[in-house]
């Protein structure tokens, strides 16, 4: 079902306590009103998912994962399964987020075997894809997006896809302060849009929620969020601010 979400990525940032103490402002914010219609996702680092998905019995956000493992259980030391994620309540997990790409140097393959294991347990996955600086200048950006969408995605059934949140994060947009445009926005959102349409067909494509991410901040997410194609936000800094995080919700 394409909705309207702000999903915030923690990345690898804050103590227990300071996770705590955040998740405690960001329920005093949301008792002050957020739109009923806008879904708000809060990713921790793995260690604070259970403090996260506890303080969502009682506050109105789900809780994702920044990472799980393509494996579904044994000897892979280190690793988290999807099993494991959703027997704490998960509802979310970013999967391909660029810094998984570059710094784990996370493959297509591996990233489309995390996508299943995620569905198999009822687990959202937020697919990530984006472009290095040099795909956008040189213009093979629409290509490059094309493959990640497509090798990531594209081996999955209709009722499969159905089930996936898609996020188009510009590499060079990400914790840089430099963000797409909203016409840029829009123009790939319309593209990644146009590919799920030749591939599922129009009805499936236009209930795909595409989130957009890369310095989306309270200032700029407005505008984002007016595009026709930008159905919400994939927030990183931002997120670590109660106040600015929930004003990025209100922004629709
Ligand atoms: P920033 O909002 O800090 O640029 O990070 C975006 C991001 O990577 C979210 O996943």
């Amino acid at each position: 079902m394409r909705s309207k979400i702000v999903a915030g990525n923690w990345k690898m940032n804050l103590t227990f306590e300071k996770a705590d103490e955040l998740l405690y402002q960001i329920g005093e914010q949301l008792e002050k009103g957020v739109p009923q219609d806008v879904e708000l996702i809060v990713c921790p680092p793995s260690v604070y998912l259970e403090l996260a998905t506890d303080f969502a019995q009682e506050v109105e956000f789900k809780v994702g994962s920044q990472n799980v493992s393509q494996y579904s259980k044994g000897a892979y030391t280190g690793e988290i399964s999807a099993e494991m994620l959703s027997s704490i309540d998960v509802d979310y997990c970013i999967v391909g987020h660029s810094e998984r790409r570059k710094y784990f140097k996370e493959t297509s393959k591996e990233l489309s075997l995390k996508v299943e294991q995620l569905l198999e347990y009822g687990i959202q996955p937020i697919f990530c894809v984006g472009e290095l600086l040099e795909e956008r200048e040189s213009g093979k950006h629409f290509d490059v997006l094309k493959s990640q969408l497509s090798e990531g995605l594209f081996n999955l059934s209709e009722s499969e896809f159905s089930n996936i949140v898609v996020a188009y994060e510009p590499v060079w947009a990400i914790g840089t302060g430099k963000t797409a445009s909203p016409e840029q926005a829009q123009e790939v959102h319309a593209f990644l849009r146009g590919l799920i349409t030749e591939k599922y067909g129009k009805e499936l494509a236009d209930e795909t929620t595409i989130l957009y991410g890369g310095s989306c901040n309270a200032q700029n997410a407005k505008e984002l969020f007016a595009q026709n194609d930008v159905d919400g936000g994939l927030i990183g800094g931002a997120s670590l601010k109660p106040i600015d995080f929930i004003e990025i919700a209100k922004s629709f």
